[in-house]
């Protein structure tokens, strides 16, 4: 299949403006092998046929689905091991005292993809249940995709997925063989939400996250998007919180509302305060100004 400049093109501006993902020239590579099983699906012949029925707005829907398959959906359980260590070590039991009087966590994955970040999350607790005994634990995934969403919340993994980061006794412990592979147990999926979400638009509610991940998710951002993002993420935030990035990335030199934590190396946290948490377009959305 030939993929055109023009057609490229439009795919490149129909992903960035929906999610703010840039396809620079070197990953346009990719628009081939991922398109190819919706085309096959949906009986289209070429991309240029693709690009004619998004063009004259035939399929609305047909749209959604494109930008689904252009997105990177990359994961796995305890993603890079380090981070969720350096968590259980530094920002747990920090949040463990300074939370002691409510009891109460509220930790948000942004661009979850299919989900392993959360889970993840919720085996850190759920594996120390004597001292998180009498806490309520809210564990908040989203993404911008409705089908990472959807299978973020049936929490059914294949046997290639399962293993991916996980040992045998935690898959065991955690999963249960099921038709379609290995499904999340219960009280795991209980701790954990799922919700469509556009970091590019106001943060979900109720919002005041303790600690939010938003990992591998940011680099084909431009960098003024990029700083918009970490504006409402860090509206979204507790004063005190945590943000932790992806391996490789930074906030600094791309927004003053973070700064590097000196102890915990790899987290990061909200600079001054956070007295006002929404940006001026979220502020004029919500009095409808
Ligand atoms: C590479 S995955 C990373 C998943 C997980 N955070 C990890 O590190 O393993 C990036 C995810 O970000 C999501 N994403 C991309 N742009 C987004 C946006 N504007 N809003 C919300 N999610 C977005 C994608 O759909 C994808 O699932």
């Amino acid at each position: 299949m030939q993929v055109s400049d023009s057609s490229s093109r439009i795919l490149a501006g129909l992903l960035e403006a929906r999610t703010g993902q840039q396809l620079t020239l070197n990953r346009r590579w990719r628009l081939e092998t991922a398109l190819s099983s919706l085309l096959r699906e949906r009986e289209i012949a070429t991309l240029d046929e693709l690009i004619t029925i998004l063009v004259m707005g035939r399929e609305p829907a047909l749209a959604t689905l494109v930008v689904e398959a252009l997105l990177n959906n990359e994961t796995y359980f305890f993603r890079d091991r380090q981070p969720f260590d350096l968590l259980s070590a530094q920002a747990l039991p920090a949040l463990a005292k300074a939370r002691a009087d409510k009891k109460r966590l509220r930790i948000w994955s942004a661009g979850c993809s299919t989900g392993q970040e959360a889970y993840s999350l919720a085996m850190l607790f759920a594996e120390d249940p004597v001292k998180w005994a009498g806490w309520t634990i809210d564990i908040l995934g989203s993404d911008v995709s409705e089908g990472a969403v959807r299978r973020a919340r049936d929490g059914i993994y294949s046997q290639f997925e399962v293993q991916r980061g996980l040992g045998i006794t935690q898959m065991i412990r955690w999963f249960e063989e099921c038709d379609d592979g290995w499904r999340a147990i219960e009280p795991l999926r209980r701790m954990v939400r799922f919700q469509v979400q556009n970091l590019l638009e106001p943060p979900p509610h109720p919002g005041e996250f303790d600690i939010v991940l938003c990992r591998n998710v940011l680099l084909y951002l431009n960098n003024e998007r990029r700083a918009q993002v970490f504006d409402r993420i860090g509206g979204a935030m507790a004063p005190d919180g945590w943000l932790m990035l992806g391996a490789g990335e930074t906030v600094i030199g791309q927004t003053r509302r973070f700064e590097a934590d000196t102890e915990a190396r790899g987290l990061y946290r909200l600079v001054g305060e956070n007295d006002d948490r929404r940006t001026g377009a979220d502020r004029r959305a919500a009095t409808g100004g």
